[in-house]
């Protein structure tokens, strides 16, 4: 199939004074597929999430978003996207039905509190609904901004580190939304320090360092760049995550468990 990409990226580059640090980035997103970013800290992640939702304007080459140049059509590909920044972008003031109320009303959508509803639920706020954001943990305001970027059904999500700091359960929560999202057709590409959270969610992980992009591909891909190694038999122990999730208990442990 030769469907066009939802995101792609040619020879992009990018400097912050003398400091180097997109040399040449190219990458293809196909619609409807979660997109893993990896790199180490200051690998550029974020300067690349940034230049695709037209926060930053890159130095050289050309990106498309939704099939829309960044740097000639940013209108359009603003209405395209939606983006959770690494760093909650909640307002502390308000509560959190009213944060939801708020960006559904600003994007113009019928039945604000309805559609806020629906989110609270699903991201288990409706409790803490009615509290203000400044009450609210890491976790709490991470599931909010994310819900927050649902909001309107934007074709393409860009999500930068959308699960750091979250405990387990929280994590696996966005797993499952981001999942859901991908099926009913939304792009994803997020960025991530979590290998094991690119293993789990994503269709193709491309890796970030001095600049360039030095894997792409997806998981069995990337596996078959490694020489196979010798390992001896061992009885599969439980990690602390499977540990932790037995014992506070929730529903998302038992599909987890099925895929290792
Ligand atoms: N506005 C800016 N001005 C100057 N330097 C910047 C700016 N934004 C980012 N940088 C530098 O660019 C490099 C890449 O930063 P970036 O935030 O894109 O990395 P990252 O891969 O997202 O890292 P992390 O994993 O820590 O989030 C870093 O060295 C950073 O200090
Ligand atoms: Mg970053």
């Amino acid at each position: 199939m030769t469907t066009k990409p939802a995101i792609e990226i040619v020879g992009l580059t990018k400097s912050f004074g003398d400091h180097v640090v997109l040399r040449g980035v190219d990458l293809r997103v196909r619609p409807g597929s979660i997109f893993a970013l990896l790199g180490s800290n200051g690998a550029g992640k974020t300067t690349a999430v940034r230049i695709l939702s037209t926060l930053l304007k890159a130095d050289g080459g050309t990106a498309t978003v939704n099939g829309y140049d960044v740097a000639t059509e940013p209108e359009r590909v603003r209405e395209s996207i939606s983006l959770t920044g690494q760093f909650a972008a909640v307002d502390e003031i308000l509560t959190g039905r009213e944060n939801l109320v708020l960006v559904a009303e600003l994007r113009r959508l019928e039945d604000a509190r309805g559609i806020a509803d629906a989110l609270l639920a699903r991201f288990a706020l409706t409790e803490a609904a009615g509290q203000r954001v400044a009450t609210y943990s890491g976790g709490m305001r991470r599931r909010l901004d994310i819900a927050m970027s649902l909001i309107g059904n934007p074709p393409v999500l860009f999500l930068d580190e959308p699960t750091t700091g979250l405990d387990p359960q929280s994590r696996i929560e966005v797993w499952k939304t981001v999942r859901q999202l991908a099926g009913q057709g939304t792009t994803v590409l997020l960025t991530t320090q979590y290998l094991d959270e690119a293993e789990q969610l994503a269709d193709r992980i491309a890796v970030l360092h001095e600049g360039r992009i030095i894997a792409d591909g997806s998981l069995a891909e990337l596996k078959r760049l490694l020489p196979p190694a010798e390992v001896e038999y061992v009885e599969k122990q439980p990690t602390l995550e499977d540990i932790f999730l037995a014992i506070v208990g929730h529903d998302g442990a038992a599909d987890q468990g099925a895929q290792r």
